[in-house]
Order: structure tokens, then sequence, then C-alpha cells
């Protein structure tokens, strides 16, 4: 798959999520070959003002490639000057937030906002596009509610102003993330558009993939909450793509050895104290209605040390093997 100049392996591609897909989580499900993996949205103010938060979540390494970095914001000048420095930090792709529908950010007319202002989208994806020669997407949403349903009339705006690609995540922003995906929506962008489109939303297992593929005519997948817990759908998700089949999936001791790399990476990358914290949420997703997956959570929610963690990990996952090996 081509996004401008970017030419992907594969359409399988990792959602931006807040709190979530950092560097270990990248990492990780790239080594389930997934094609494309994005930052959390990050704010364009933030960028332009240096804040230390906003720089942290641009951090990558070698293999983290290809990265798409987030921007979100309203301003049209801070937008261009923040994909400049996204542009100058070694992305390779940018993308515009005009999805996010919580409180905080749409009350400064970002994310789903700019829904209801296509006017605006026109200005500010002019004035990103003149200030990146990176492959510049956007990720939205429907529209603002059930009454204003504008995906098409916005990707078609983003299209004349040199978007790369679209990327459709097909709820309204009242919705939030209730109800269910309308993935009529993706199809009619598709069929408007000469440029990419990459449907979103509600992909759960790698048939889903398949079936929003065949049904609605677009580029690319992209997955999100579906790779909580389970990474290696990008694994199952390709298989089923190449072959036209169920995919494949991890035996449970490959889980644990990834479970175990997992939080040794968030290690590496946070220290000890964070990265246990941010991991933990990761190992409540990963034990998510297996047997036994209660009483395990409840144990490892109060312990700090590694080497506990890991071990309690090795029980859970049917394992005698020594918890010195591991890291
Ligand atoms: C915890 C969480 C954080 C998210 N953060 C972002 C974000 O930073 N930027 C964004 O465009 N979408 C964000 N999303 C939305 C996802 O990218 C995606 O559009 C949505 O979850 C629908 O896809 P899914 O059904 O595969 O999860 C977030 C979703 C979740 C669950």
């Amino acid at each position: 798959m081509e996004i401008g100049r970017l030419s992907l392996k594969n359409n399988v591609i990792l959602a931006p999520m807040a709190g979530i897909t950092n560097l270990p989580f990248r990492s990780l499900v790239r080594r389930f070959g997934c094609g494309l993996a994005f930052t959390e949205m990050i704010s364009a103010n933030g960028l332009v003002r240096g804040t230390e938060k906003s720089y942290r979540y641009l951090s990558t390494a070698t293999g983290d490639k290809p990265l798409g970095v987030q921007i979100f914001g309203s301003d049209p000048a801070v937008l261009a000057a923040a994909a400049e420095i996204v542009t100058d930090q070694g992305a390779e792709l940018i993308d515009m937030n005009m999805g996010c529908p919580v409180r905080k950010v749409i009350k400064t007319g970002a994310g789903a906002a700019l829904m209801r202002d296509p006017a605006k989208v026109g200005i500010i994806l002019q004035r990103v596009r003149k200030a990146t020669p990176l492959p510049l997407t956007v990720k939205i949403r429907s529209g603002w509610n059930p009454r204003e349903i504008r995906a098409v009339e916005i990707s078609g705006i983003a299209e004349d102003c040199g978007v790369d690609a679209v990327i459709v995540h097909p709820r309204t922003a009242d919705q939030g993330f209730s109800g269910s995906a309308d993935w009529s929506v993706i199809e009619a962008v598709k069929k408007k558009l000469r440029i990419p489109v990459i449907g979103n939303g509600d992909i759960r297992s790698s048939q889903d993939a398949f079936r929003m593929i065949t049904t609605t005519g677009c580029d690319g997948v992209m997955v999100g909450r579906a790779a909580l817990g389970n990474p290696w759908i990008f694994m199952d998700i390709l298989s089923c793509l190449r072959h036209d089949k169920p995919g494949q999936t991890l035996i449970q001791s490959e889980r644990k050895r990834v479970i175990r790399e997992h939080m040794n990476m968030e290690i590496l990358y946070l220290g000890e104290h964070l990265g246990i914290r941010n991991f933990r949420k990761h190992l409540l997703w990963y034990t998510k209605g297996m047997k036994g997956g209660s009483l395990f959570r409840q144990k490892v929610c109060n312990i700090q040390d590694k080497n506990l963690i890991l071990k309690e990990i090795c029980h859970f996952f049917h394992s005698d093997e020594e918890v010195d090996n591991v890291s």
C-alpha cells in the first residue's frame, strides 16, 4: 500500500491510542507484522511551546518504522509549525486528528469539533500541507452527530488539499465509543476519493478485517482496541488477508514470552517504577476472560517488584521456567 511517497509492507495499521501506543507497544506490534504504527495524539500547542511531555511522545528508535505521528489542534499556524517540528524529528508520516471526541479537546475547537467546520478544515490542511513534505493523512469520524454526517465532504476537502490518505472511524463524535461503527460510511468515502482510504472501527478479529476490506473496498485497515492484550492480532489478520481464511494465533507459551518481553520493554523505556505502573493495565488485558484471571489481577495489582510480577506471569501461564532467565 502506498501513502504518498511512503510504501508500506502491508495495509494493516495500528491505531493511535492515547496512553497506549508508546514506543514499547509499537515495537511489539511491529514484530507481528503491523505495516504502520502511530504515536498517540500529540498537542500541536505542546510541541510549539516545547513541553517535555509532548516531545516525549515523539520518542522513537531505529526499528520503530514506519512511524506516523498524530497531531491535534485547531490553530492553522500552530498546526503548521508543529508539522515542521515533527518533520524535523524524523517521522515518516503525519496524521491530523479530526476525530477525538474528548471534551477537553473539542472545547478548544480541535479533534472531532473540526468535523463541524469544513472551511476551517480546508485552511488547516492547506497550511499543514505547505509545512511538510511528509505523507499527510487525516483521521476523521463520520461527523459530529447523526444529523451532521460529513465524512464524504471532509475527505473530499482533504484530498483537494493534497492529503495522501484518509482514515475513517465511522462513529459520530457524540457516539463516543458506543453503538457500532457504520462501515457504509467508509464505503461512501472510498467511492468518492482517489487517494487511499483506511477503514477503522470495530475490527475485533482477522475475519472482521477481511470483511471490512471486502465490503467497503477500503485500501487498508486500522486496528485499535482489538490489539490490547492481543498484539499478535496483526499476525492473524495478515495471514487471513493473505490466505483468505482464519489466521494463525500464538500458543500459550509464546504469549507468555511476548508478555514478559513487553514488560521488559516498558521498564527499559520508562524505568522500573513507571514501567511497571504503565504495564499493569496491559497485564489486565492480557488475562481478560482467562480462567483464574481475576485472581491473578488482584494479586499483581499491588506488586511493585519486577521479578515478583514475572514470577506471577510464569505461574499464571503455567510455566516452571526460572524467573531469573526471563529478563
Ligand atoms: C484508549 C484509547 C485511546 C485513543 N486515543 C486516540 C488518539 O490519541 N488519537 C486518535 O485518533 N484516536 C484515538 N483513539 C481511537 C482509535 O484510534 C480508534 O479510532 C477507535 O478505537 C476505533 O477503532 P477500534 O474499534 O479498532 O478500537 C483511541 C481509542 C482508545 C480506545
